[in-house]
């Protein structure tokens, strides 16, 4: 599955009432999608999704709000992928987002900004397993 990426729609964009028009446009951007939940990811669970920063200051922050409420999680299918969806999504800060992004429309703040997307193929495919067993990915 290397032309996969995982997603959430963060705390944020859920509390904001944007699932549908998040969803809308990943669908318009021509993924597929492949896997879908809503789902709260506990403290451990956070600390752990997010272990590679754990080092970066913003990191308790970052598990703070990613388990403060309900998200949705899923795993979209495209050509390139993982490349196409961070495009889609835009910059990590929405001030600096390009028009028309998922994060310059959406998104609160850098540290509230919507959605997540992988990093990597590699990366792509650990946090699809992270949320999703095999029978929930099709
Ligand atoms: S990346 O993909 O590693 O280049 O992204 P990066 O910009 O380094 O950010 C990694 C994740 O940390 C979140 N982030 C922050 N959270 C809170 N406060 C601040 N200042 C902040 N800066 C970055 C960012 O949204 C990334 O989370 P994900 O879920 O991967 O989008």
């Amino acid at each position: 599955m290397s032309n996969i990426t995982f997603t959430m729609i963060k705390p944020d964009a859920v509390a904001d009432g944007h699932i549908g028009a998040i969803l809308g446009k990943i669908s318009e951007g021509g993924f597929k999608i492949k896997a879908l939940k809503l789902t709260q990811l506990t403290v451990a669970d956070a600390k752990k999704f997010y272990e590679v920063h754990a080092e970066r200051p913003f990191y308790g922050e970052l598990v703070e709000f990613m388990s403060s409420g309900p998200i949705v999680a899923a795993v979209l299918e495209k050509d390139n992928a993982v490349e196409d969806f961070r495009t889609l999504i835009g910059s990590t800060n929405p001030a600096e987002a390009a028009e028309g992004t998922i994060r310059k429309i959406f998104a609160r703040s850098i540290g509230e900004n919507a959605v997540h997307g992988s990093d990597s193929n590699e990366n792509a495919l650990i946090e699809a397993q992270f949320h999703f067993s095999g029978r929930e990915i099709f």
